[in-house]
């Protein structure tokens, strides 16, 4: 796009055109006057091979701003589809992982979401995540972090007045998807309940993408998110939005775990043959 505009400037405007070396351009002259420039097909592949090293580093930069403003932990930065280890469990949900990501425009219209459930360890988190980076890598702006880190902003944001509330409500609002990991994990109080209330209620009237991880049941989620007043208001905007996926698992936490374990002992044993 960018190219392009570059392109026209450069038909269309005469000074424009005299800063930029001729080899691009073919002149047109009526009556002795230069009337037109176009682009020769060698103009043409030249300036692609001659920007698209330029393109190329604009895009990176735009990706690296994308993953900053995400709030994702480095934690979760490694966490790809390439790097995702199947298991016959999860193979289930890398593919549906992979599904949802690829076809994420259709996703965005239609505004569907996911409510991710599971015992720890399951890998929710990981899956989630494995979405937000693909959709980074692919220049589509993400906010990807647990329910905590929205909390603490919330806070923080608050001593500082308005302004940068509104800022961080437009951030929350203004991304093609939100991710809010481990929702549920909080201790609850009237005031957290209704800052929950206010991002989730932001979320639904943007009309686009939210997925949520927590290792509560459904029914023990909608118990949590609810009011003094007894009225559901959270987890039926939630419940609205977000298609539910179960993912009751083997804990790979588990089996990571004790592979790790295993190899820390091959590896003393070798010590000890030596
Ligand atoms: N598909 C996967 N490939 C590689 N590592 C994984 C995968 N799934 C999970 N893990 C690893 O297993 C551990 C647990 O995964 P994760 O944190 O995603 O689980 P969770 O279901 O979100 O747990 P919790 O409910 O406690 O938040 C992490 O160390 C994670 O990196
Ligand atoms: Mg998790």
């Amino acid at each position: 796009m960018q190219e392009l505009n570059q392109l026209g400037d450069i038909k269309n405007n005469k000074s424009a055109y005299e800063k930029k070396p001729k080899v691009y351009y073919d002149d047109w002259f009526v009556n002795g006057k230069r009337t037109l420039m176009t682009l020769t097909n060698e103009g043409n592949r030249k300036w692609n091979e001659d920007h698209k090293k330029e393109e190329d580093e604009k895009f990176l930069k735009y990706i690296e701003k994308l993953k900053l403003d995400s709030l994702m932990d480095n934690k979760f930065k490694k966490c790809t589809f390439n790097n995702f280890y199947k298991t016959k469990d999860n193979e289930f949900y890398f593919n549906f992982g992979q599904f949802y990501s690829r076809n994420f425009e259709k996703n965005k219209t239609e505004n569907n979401g996911l409510l991710i459930y599971g015992k720890p360890g399951t890998g929710k988190s990981f899956l989630s995540f494995c979405i937000a980076n693909y959709l980074l890598d692919n220049g589509i702006k993400v906010i990807a972090c647990s329910i905590s880190t929205i909390l603490e902003k919330i806070r923080e944001y608050s001593s500082f007045g308005d302004n940068k509330m509104t800022v961080f409500n437009n951030e929350l609002k203004k991304a093609d998807l939100l991710i809010i990991d481990d929702l549920g994990s909080e201790n609850s109080s009237e005031w957290v309940n209704s800052k929950i209330y206010e991002v989730i209620d932001l979320r639904y009237r943007s009309e686009k993408p939210l997925i949520v991880t927590t290792n509560l049941e459904p029914d023990n989620l909608k118990k949590k998110l609810t009011n003094k007043d007894g009225i559901t208001r959270t987890y039926d905007r939630i419940f609205e939005i977000c298609r539910p996926i179960d993912m009751n698992i083997q804990p790979l936490r588990i089996i990571k775990g004790r592979e790790k374990q295993n190899s820390f002992l091959e590896d003393l044993n070798k010590l000890y043959n030596i």
